[in-house]
């Protein structure tokens, strides 16, 4: 008898890991969405129209929006609501959710005001049962359409990072295990800020070199905060570190990316906000690492600036200079 996976959370990542773990046919698969009606369209028409237009969710995955029927008899659940909404969605879950089942997180981002990572909140409400981070790059609209991609999953717990890797590997889907939970979220968080520095320089024409620079200083001042969190160096240098930050900085579906590309070309947060199908979690990560970064004293230069643009009116032509004319580095 195989497992039963539960998906929470009716996004573009939510769907295309649903899709992915019905390919194994040993696995039963639910996938919760919070709209009823939502829910009952894509259990009809088969497709995520609105973030996956185009890509067939299999007959196997149950879509539902009650989530008591969803959770039922789940063996492990996938985590996938935004960061923001994760909190109120884990205090509706928590009375169903007896058993000490573990909890995949697919969420990147950190939360604004308590800074804690989604793997922390989902602990610190659903008590201390075992959760796996899974970070890498690792696009919807590529994973949903079984182009190959390569992730980490990530725990204290060893042996449950290799059951996640069992549950989630197929032939074009490649699990790693790491045991430097915090380095994969803060890695999965991070990068979507430095993604919406190199949006802005895709939106002012920068160029490929601008943004090799970007990427390369990124990394760095990455690596930086997440150190100063607890997190091995060496995470960055992985699939959830660079991994991530190339992908989420050259993507075309990239949503992050699109902000920064959007506020480039002169709109305002609250355009872009209005309009964007999904949420671009480094937002509000960038407010969050903002605040953090001033409270332990570490130097994050490019998420300076991209939070003075994001929130302080700064233009995007002004941080660029900002970020060009700081003080000479060796
Ligand atoms: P965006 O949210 O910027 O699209 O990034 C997705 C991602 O994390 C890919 O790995």
């Amino acid at each position: 008898m195989g497992n039963k996976v539960t998906v929470l959370g009716g996004g573009a990542m939510g769907t295309a890991c649903a899709i992915l773990l019905s390919e194994n046919p040993e696995q039963e698969v639910a996938l919760w969405t919070r709209n009823p009606e939502h829910a009952a369209i894509m259990a009809q028409s088969r497709q995520n129209e609105r973030l996956l237009p185009g890509v067939k969710i299999p007959a196997s995955v149950a879509i539902t929006a009650d989530v008591a029927a969803a959770i039922e008899g789940a063996d492990i659940l996938v985590a996938a609501v935004p960061t923001a909404f994760l909190r109120e969605a884990l205090t509706d879950w928590a009375p169903l959710l007896t058993a000490d089942r573990p909890m995949v997180s697919v969420i990147k981002g950190i939360e604004n005001e308590t800074f804690l990572r989604p793997s922390e909140i989902i602990s610190e409400i659903l008590g201390h049962r075992g959760v796996v981070a899974l970070g890498g790059p690792s696009h919807a609209e590529e994973i949903s359409r079984r182009l190959p991609a390569s992730v980490v999953a990530a725990s204290g717990d060893l042996s449950l990072a290799k059951r996640v890797q069992d549950i989630f590997t197929t032939d074009r889907f490649r699990v790693y295990t790491n045991l430097d939970i915090i380095g994969v979220e803060m890695a999965a968080a991070l990068k979507n800020i430095v993604a919406i520095a190199a949006g802005i320089c895709d939106g002012l024409g920068f160029g490929d070199n601008a943004k090799a620079g970007l990427i390369t200083r990124g990394l760095v001042e990455m690596t930086r905060f997440g150190t100063a969190m607890g997190a091995e160096a060496s995470t960055f240098s992985g699939l959830a570190g660079i991994g991530d930050l190339v992908t989420t900085c050259v993507s075309p579906y990239g949503r992050n990316r699109e902000v920064g590309e959007r506020l480039g070309k002169g709109e305002t947060l609250e355009q872009i906000q209005a309009d964007m199908k999904s949420v671009a979690e480094g937002v509000w990560t960038t407010r969050s690492v903002y605040e953090l970064s001033d409270q332990r004293d570490v130097d994050m230069p490019i998420a300076n600036e991209v939070y003075q643009v994001l929130f302080e009116g700064k233009s995007p032509t002004d941080a660029t200079e900002s970020l060009m004319l700081r003080p000479p580095k060796r």
